[in-house]
């Protein structure tokens, strides 16, 4: 006689939710096979009513356990019991990390078990961090730039986020993968080709799951608009426009000491940002963060899954902002005024799909502009487009070749996991979708199944950077994408957005 404990949770969110763990189904798969007897245990419980992001998150830690019953379970070697608590390491608790951090504070399913940053100002400010949340004093590291190896060591780790600059991203990324950590990498994932391809081999070389950790995939607008392509309201996709437009020109320089929009120093004399990001302006002609535009459009399209980018262009304008910004803040004398950017103010690379879509990416960092990035989703029945917040259906538009405002459809639309938790994720930072972000790649970790967005997501969209960087040496001459699936994209199924539940 084999037992299968069966429940059911009666939840506030209007809908049975069947709690099942990949452990049960392993052993439901075995059972059926080679057992003719059955005691089912059959529990109904009633959810109590979520008051706080942490009663939210204890309870998404049970519905998470149902992600079990999704397609992108993996059965084999590596299968492992959902686990009620993640241990998780933060290598780079700068200004992301601690975000990221205090996230993960809020959940109790979450240890914190280690930190690591080289820049010893960081540690007391995330160790006062884990203190005020009630958890045990992780473990510290970061006295030279490899000390995260250290952190890689223990074997208490189950996962680790990676929030340091890109230099550090797929060297970091790679190595957490080796030792068998679930790994999350902050944005853009890879700098070069070679690193893309890295990211993918040892992933698949040691089973070791990767999440680029893009936030932007999870934002309110964007969930909503990919619930539209999934409902087909557009019709047949044809071309998308996204991008990093902000005027970070006050995160490039500073004086040292004030994150932003003080003074004009940058490198050694900077802090955050300013200290590493602003090299990559003057020593790289390329799209240098391109994955916030095109990850969202990515999973509208399907990109890996069915569908791939083939090819790019790009091209740059000439480079001003940035040597503007500093005579107009630091005068002509002064050393930095000298120096000659080699990154265009505006970068614009049009991709091809082999579905047969356009998207034009642009990034848009040097010069005076209000934040957006700029995304316009178009098919053969209407297009929406975040600029302006309009939208127009063929047939459905209230008025013919008029824009409806957005607002309605947005909320008609609504991704289900928004209407469930958004009041709750709202505190998370960046109007939410951090919060949601974490959740995947915590609830991912748990069940050790292949995230949302992984390592072949990651390699395709950070190729941008070196394509867009060749293309532009080269006059715009066209760069094919490398196929990182190695032809699998043809049979890898579209990942059901609108059936995950974390
Ligand atoms: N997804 C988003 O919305 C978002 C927002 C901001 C930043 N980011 C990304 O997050 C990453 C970090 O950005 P940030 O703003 O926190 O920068 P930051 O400079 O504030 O933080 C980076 C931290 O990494 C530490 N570090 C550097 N080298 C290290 C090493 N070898 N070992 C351990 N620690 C090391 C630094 O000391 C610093 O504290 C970047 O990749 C950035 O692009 C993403």
């Amino acid at each position: 006689m084999r037992t299968i404990n069966f429940k059911i949770l009666l939840s506030d969110f209007n809908s049975y939710q069947f709690v099942l763990n990949p452990f049960f189904i392993r052993n439901w798969i075995g059972f059926c096979f080679f057992s003719t007897e059955i005691k089912l245990n059959l529990t109904v419980t009633k959810s109590i009513n979520m008051n706080s992001r942490r009663d939210f998150v204890k309870k998404s830690a049970i519905i998470g356990a149902g992600a079990a019953i999704a397609p992108s379970l993996t059965f084999g070697t590596d299968f492992k019991i959902s686990k009620e608590k993640l241990n998780v390491a933060f290598i780079g608790v700068g200004l992301r990390g601690t975000n990221h951090l205090n996230n993960a504070l809020f959940r109790n399913d979450v240890n914190v078990v280690a930190i690591c940053d080289i820049d010893e100002r960081r540690i007391p400010i995330a160790l006062d961090m884990v203190a005020k949340a009630g958890q045990k004093k992780p473990q510290v590291f970061g006295k030279d730039d490899y000390d995260y190896r250290n952190l890689l060591e223990l074997t208490e780790v189950d996962a680790v986020i990676i929030s340091t600059p890109w230099l550090w991203h797929a060297r970091m990324a790679k190595d957490a993968m080796l030792a068998g950590k679930y790994t999350g990498v902050e944005v853009s994932a890879a700098n070069t080709m070679e690193e893309c391809w890295d990211l993918v081999n040892i992933h698949e070389q040691t089973g070791s799951h990767l999440m680029i950790l893009e936030n932007v995939n999870f934002r309110r607008d964007i969930m909503a608009v990919l619930n539209m392509v999934k409902q087909n309201l557009f019709g047949e996709l044809l071309h998308f426009r996204c991008g990093y437009q902000h005027d970070l020109r006050g995160v490039f320089f500073n004086d040292g000491k004030t994150p932003y929009g003080e003074g004009v120093e940058f490198g050694d004399k900077g802090i955050s940002e300013s200290k590493w990001r602003t090299q990559h302006n003057l020593m790289r002609n390329a799209d240098v963060y391109p994955t916030h535009g095109v990850g969202p459009i990515a999973a509208m399209c399907d990109i890996n899954r069915g569908n791939r980018f083939l090819s790019l262009t790009s091209h740059a304008t000439k480079s001003r902002g940035l040597h503007k910004y500093i005579v107009d803040h630091g005068g002509m004398d002064h050393p930095n005024a000298s120096l000659k950017f080699k990154m265009g103010d505006i970068v614009t690379s049009t991709i091809e799909t082999s579905n047969g879509e356009t998207i034009i990416v642009t990034h848009d960092c040097s010069s005076p502009r209000p934040y957006s990035l700029g995304f316009r989703v178009q098919g053969s029945e209407g297009l929406w487009e975040v600029d302006g917040n309009r939208i127009y259906i063929e047939g459905k538009a209230k008025k013919p070749h008029e824009w409806d405002d957005a607002t309605e459809w947005l909320e008609k639309y609504d991704h289900p996991l928004w209407k469930k938790y958004g009041e709750l994720a709202t505190g998370a930072g960046h109007g939410g979708m951090d919060f949601f972000v974490l959740n995947a790649f915590v609830e991912s970790a748990k069940l050790n199944i292949a995230p949302p967005l992984d390592a072949y997501d990651a390699a395709a969209w950070s190729a941008i950077t070196p394509l867009s960087e060749i293309s532009i040496e080269n006059n715009g001459e066209p760069q094919d994408f490398p196929d990182f699936t190695r032809g699998n994209w043809i049979k890898r199924r579209p990942f059901d957005w609108m059936k995950i539940n974390y």
